[in-house]
């Protein structure tokens, strides 16, 4: 029997280091969140989420996590919002989201999810998981939120074993060029960044997925925007990426 060495966090990087299997997530070491509270935020969050659903959202949503199975991780969760279209087939989701608001109300949403969820604070820099120890990640709107997608996706590669999925459902820059003439302004005044908790609009995060040592195998693109303020958040990717 192998010996069960203890998970141990580095509290520098808030990395976790140990055996895999010793990384149940049941076992991870608590590790602080340090995000302000965004309250405003975060209700609007709520509604843009129950109009999405409203208008058809929850379609995408459906076919982000079809197919899933084993322990996944859902970085940057919201309100949970995803967490009702999770297949039977997934094991555990390790649900990270460091928003104090967001998170309690995606731990109401785990309560009442079909599979099991653990709603954990933290931020994508720094998944609170061990290398290559779930078998897919879930990026929903979250790419255009962090500070540094580069590094997010860096983790997300780590964590995701290899021949593990990458599920991505993002907005992205759009490929008229007119729109995305407007996208990079908005994104250089800053306010929208500043009203929408840190999101960007004219990222390329297909490139940016492409880049972190993920094979994109499928990506839909399509234009989606429930409301007229959804409008410069418009453009969507959906789709699957193998980490290599
Ligand atoms: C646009 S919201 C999307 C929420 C949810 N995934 C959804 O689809 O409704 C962006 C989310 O990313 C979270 N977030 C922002 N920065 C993050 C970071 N560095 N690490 C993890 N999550 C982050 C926010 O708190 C928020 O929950």
């Amino acid at each position: 029997m192998r010996a069960s060495a203890a998970p141990s966090v580095c509290l520098g990087c808030r990395r976790i280091s140990g055996h895999p299997a010793d990384l149940g997530f049941d076992n991870l070491p608590p590790v602080p969140s340090d995000a302000p509270a965004r309250p405003l935020f975060a209700r609007c969050l709520a509604r843009s989420a129950a109009i999405s659903d409203r208008k058809g959202g929850d379609v995408y949503r459906r076919r982000l996590l079809a197919g899933l199975s084993g322990r996944v991780v859902e970085v940057g969760a919201g309100t949970g919002v995803h967490f009702p279209y999770y297949p039977e087939s997934v094991a555990e989701v390790l649900a990270v989201e460091p928003e104090p608001n967001l998170r309690e109300s995606a731990q109401a949403a785990a309560r009442e999810a079909p599979v099991a969820v653990r709603v954990m604070p933290g931020v994508a820099e720094a998944l609170r998981a061990a290398d290559a120890s779930v078998d897919a990640g879930v990026s929903a709107g979250l790419l255009c939120s962090v500070p540094d997608p580069a590094a997010a996706l860096a983790e997300l590669a780590r964590v995701i074993r290899p021949g593990g999925e990458l599920r991505f459902y993002e907005h992205v820059i759009s490929r008229r060029r007119r729109a995305a003439v407007l996208q990079r302004a908005l994104d250089a005044s800053g306010v929208w960044a500043r009203a929408m908790g840190g999101c960007h609009t004219s990222r390329d995060t297909e490139a940016a997925i492409a880049r972190a040592g993920f094979r994109i195998e499928s990506i839909e693109r399509f234009t989606f925007h429930p409301t007229l303020l959804d409008l410069p958040v418009a453009p969507k990717i959906l789709g699957r990426a193998r980490r290599e």
